[in-house]
C-alpha cells in the first residue's frame, strides 16, 4: 500500500464546513455562516420572524431592516432578503410604522391634483433634508418624486416610483410627517385613473367578459381533467 502524503490530504469536514463570521441581532451576538442573507441569518439563529418575511425575492417589502456595519457609525436600511450578513454587522428588522393612510375613491376624484393638498396636505411641507431617498432601498430620488407629486407631475412620480416596494423605510425618517410612498401611491393611482389614455382593446376585451361571451369556454376548462389540460395546452403551444 502507498504511503500516504499527509501534508497534502485534505480534510473534507474541514473544507465543506461554511466560515462563520459573528453578527449581532437586536443586540446580542450569533456565529452565522458567511455571505448568507439577513433574513437567513434570523431563521439561523432561531428567531421568530413572524411579520418581516413575504417573497425573500425584493418585490414585497416585507423586510425592511436597520443596519451597521463594523466600526462605521452610520446606520443604513436594507431589504433582509437581498442583503448578505458580514462579519461584524449590527441588525434589526424595522417594525410596522403607522403613517396616515388617507382614504379615497379614486375613481370619483374631480381634480386629483388639486385633491392631493387636502388628503396629504403635509406634502408641500417637505423641508428638501433628501432623508427619504438616503433611506430608500431601491434607490428611488424619493424627495424629488414628492416634490414632482406636489407640482402635479403625476406621470413622472408614477415612472420613478415603479420599483417601490412599499417597505416604508422613507415614512420614519421625514421630519415633515410625510409618508412619501402614499404620496407617491396615491400619484400613481391618479395617473392611472384620470391622466393615462385607456388601451380600449382592453376595455373591449373585459366588456366581452362581463357580457358572458367566454361563460362557455371557461366552463370546459373548468370540467378537464388534468390530462385533458396538459393536451389543451400543447394544442395551444
Ligand atoms: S420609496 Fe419608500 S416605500 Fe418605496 S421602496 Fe423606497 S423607501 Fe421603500
Ligand atoms: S424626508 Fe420628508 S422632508 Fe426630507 S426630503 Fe423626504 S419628504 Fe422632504
Ligand atoms: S421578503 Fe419580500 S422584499 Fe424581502
Amino acid at each position: 500500500m502507498p504511503e500516504i502524503d499527509k501534508e497534502n490530504v485534505i480534510d473534507q469536514e474541514e473544507v465543506l464546513r461554511p466560515k462563520m463570521v459573528s453578527v449581532e441581532i437586536t443586540g446580542k451576538t450569533y456565529q452565522v455562516p458567511e455571505g448568507i442573507t439577513m433574513i437567513k441569518a434570523l431563521w439561523y439563529t432561531g428567531q421568530e420572524v413572524i411579520h418581516g418575511a413575504g417573497c425573500l425575492g425584493g418585490f414585497c417589502g416585507a423586510c425592511a431592516t436597520y443596519y451597521r456595519t463594523k466600526d462605521d457609525p452610520k446606520v443604513k436600511t436594507c431589504l433582509a432578503c437581498q442583503t448578505a450578513v458580514q462579519e461584524g454587522m449590527s441588525f434589526s428588522m424595522v417594525p410596522p410604522f403607522p403613517a396616515r393612510k388617507a382614504t379615497y375613491q379614486m375613481a370619483e376624484l374631480k381634480d386629483p391634483k388639486q385633491d392631493l393638498f387636502t388628503l396629504y396636505p403635509e406634502a408641500p411641507l417637505c423641508r428638501n433634508c433628501n432623508a427619504c431617498t438616503e433611506a430608500c432601498p431601491q434607490t428611488i430620488d424619493v424627495r424629488e418624486g414628492v416634490w414632482r407629486a406636489v407640482f402635479g407631475d403625476f406621470k413622472a412620480v408614477s415612472e420613478m416610483f415603479m420599483d417601490c416596494v412599499m417597505c416604508g423605510l422613507c415614512v420614519p425618517v421625514c421630519i415633515a410627517d410625510i409618508a412619501p410612498n402614499l404620496v407617491a401611491l396615491y400619484a400613481s393611482r391618479a395617473q392611472g385613473v384620470h391622466f393615462t389614455e385607456k388601451p380600449q382593446r382592453l376595455f373591449h376585451r373585459i366588456k366581452e367578459i362581463e357580457e358572458g361571451r367566454y361563460d362557455g369556454e371557461w366552463d370546459r376548462v373548468l370540467h378537464m381533467n388534468e390530462q385533458q389540460l396538459k393536451e389543451a395546452c400543447a394544442e395551444l403551444k
